[in-house]
């Protein structure tokens, strides 16, 4: 019997902690067993849907706080680091863990674990592209084209097309907004244990070129998609209720609305648990989608909501033609027959989840690595088309918005390509798939590290 035990740490958002657990879930089911650490407030005030995982709890500084404001994530950055490293201390040393598998920027994690004799593992909640460009940059490897340079492109490296400079994951430019967020995602595999293992949410068949790049480099393995998808017969027994954690209430609304309307005849949009598109934007959207004349199921989170334009969308929303909510049980919504279409951000577990469910996207990339996921999502795997940006005005217009919706709504070939990427993704995590026999492999590792 093996000893080996593993603690994962997932940076404390929706986001990380959804595929950390998922992945988590996984190694349990290969007979290893796993612990999930989240915050003492998150441990308190969330239902976790964790099966065979244990779920843990460090400081953050905030215990009874709540979460940060957006406004002031480098400071709690720099909290969660020095509250989180000394509780992460206590917790191994009380417990029998041989390995950490942590979220990859937060290097903290990996010198205290290693501090206490314990492998650390990176693990990339991002997808291989956007990993391996942070690599590159920070290795001197791959230069981004000078600011001002309109139309310049990197030289295609190591498996990754030229990139225009907007299309870099935003944090390689040192965001001046978010100072401490920059260094450690930039250096987030800079620093690795002997066995050079790092993980990533993603699968071969998905990301064949960039993860054969990055085989020279390090032990790269792509062990995902971490989300739950529909059964090999297309059955779908999942929900996002029980797929991990839920960071705010999914309103139930959505899917009785849903079931009123006709197959593939629905827009989903949103926008992930963090960004703010503003009233501009908002307008241009609500005016592209009226345009289209089909029926959106919008979410706007409660902080962005005093930017809506309700009186655009009133007579939508009294019809039944339209619904906002602040937050949807987004699973159970891709994996509603009645929607054709996902407008998104292009966050990767929004990408990731519209893929294992076969829904083609509208890209909207906004910043971080949302361009590099749009750049593939339409060139790449044929999943969707990305709305063009007026530079000038700064938003996605309307009438683009509309065209692209349209687009892909009466694309049969986006449809089948969605459709074979759902089929690929099944097969990846399947026994015998290709992420699961790198999973077998990382369990084998784990068990003859551990002693
Ligand atoms: C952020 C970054 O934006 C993203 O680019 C990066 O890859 C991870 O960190 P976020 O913006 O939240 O994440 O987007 P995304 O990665 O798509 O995650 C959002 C999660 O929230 C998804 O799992 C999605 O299913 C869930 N969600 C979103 C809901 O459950 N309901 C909603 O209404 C909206």
């Amino acid at each position: 019997m093996s000893k080996a035990n593993v603690l994962l740490v997932p940076y404390p958002c929706q986001s990380h902690i959804n595929p950390m657990l998922q992945f988590a879930k996984r190694l349990a089911s290969k007979g290893v067993p796993a612990a999930l650490i989240v915050t003492r407030f998150i441990a308190r005030t969330v239902r976790f849907y964790a099966g065979p995982v244990r779920v843990e709890s460090i400081s953050d500084g905030h215990d009874e706080g709540g979460l940060p404001s957006a406004a002031s994530v480098d400071e709690y950055v720099e909290r969660l680091e020095s509250n989180g490293s000394a509780s992460l201390a206590a917790l191994i040393e009380e417990g029998h863990f041989t390995h950490v598998v942590y979220d990859s920027f937060m290097h903290w994690v990996a010198r205290t674990a290693r501090g206490l004799g314990l492998s650390a593992v990176p693990f990339s909640t991002q997808s291989c592209a956007a990993s391996a460009v942070y690599y590159y940059v920070n290795s001197g490897l791959l230069d981004a084209p000078p600011p001002g340079d309109a139309g310049g492109r990197s030289e295609p490296f190591a498996g990754l097309p030229g990139l225009e400079r907007w299309e870099f994951p935003s944090f390689v430019f040192h965001d001046a907004s978010y100072p401490a967020l920059t260094a450690p995602a930039l250096a987030q595999f800079a620093d690795r244990d002997a066995g050079d293992w790092v993980l990533v949410n993603s699968f071969d068949e998905l990301e064949f070129e960039v993860l054969d790049g990055l085989k020279h480099h390090f032990k790269a393995r792509a062990i995902g998609p971490c989300v739950p998808l529909p059964a090999v017969d297309d059955s779908v027994d999942v929900d996002c209720f029980t797929y991990g954690a839920n960071l705010l209430s999914p309103e139930d609304t959505c899917i009785k609305w849903l079931d009123a309307k006709s197959p593939r005849s629905v827009v989903y949009v949103s926008f992930g648990s963090n960004a703010s598109i503003g009233a501009a934007q908002m307008e241009e959207l609500a005016r592209g989608l009226l345009a289209t004349g089909k029926p959106f199921l919008w979410v706007v989170r409660a902080g962005e909501e005093a930017q809506l334009p309700r009186h655009l969308l009133d007579a939508a929303t009294a019809s039944g033609d339209a619904l906002v909510v602040r937050w949807s049980p987004q699973l159970d919504i891709l994996a509603h027959r009645a929607v054709g279409c996902f407008v998104t951000h292009c966050g990767w577990n929004s990408t990731l989840e519209a893929l294992g469910f076969g829904v083609p996207m509208v890209a909207l990339p906004l910043w971080t690595d949302q361009p590099i996921n749009a750049r593939f999502i339409e060139e790449a795997w044929g999943a969707g088309v990305r709305a063009r940006r007026d530079a000038s005005a700064g938003v996605f217009p309307r009438g683009e918005i509309e065209q692209c919706v349209r687009a892909v709504m009466e694309d049969e070939d986006g449809s089948d390509a969605a459709r074979r990427w759902s089929e690929a993704a099944r097969a990846a995590v399947a026994p015998g798939g290709s992420s699961d026999q790198n999973l077998e492999e990382f369990v084998n590792y784990l068990r003859a590290s551990a002693g």
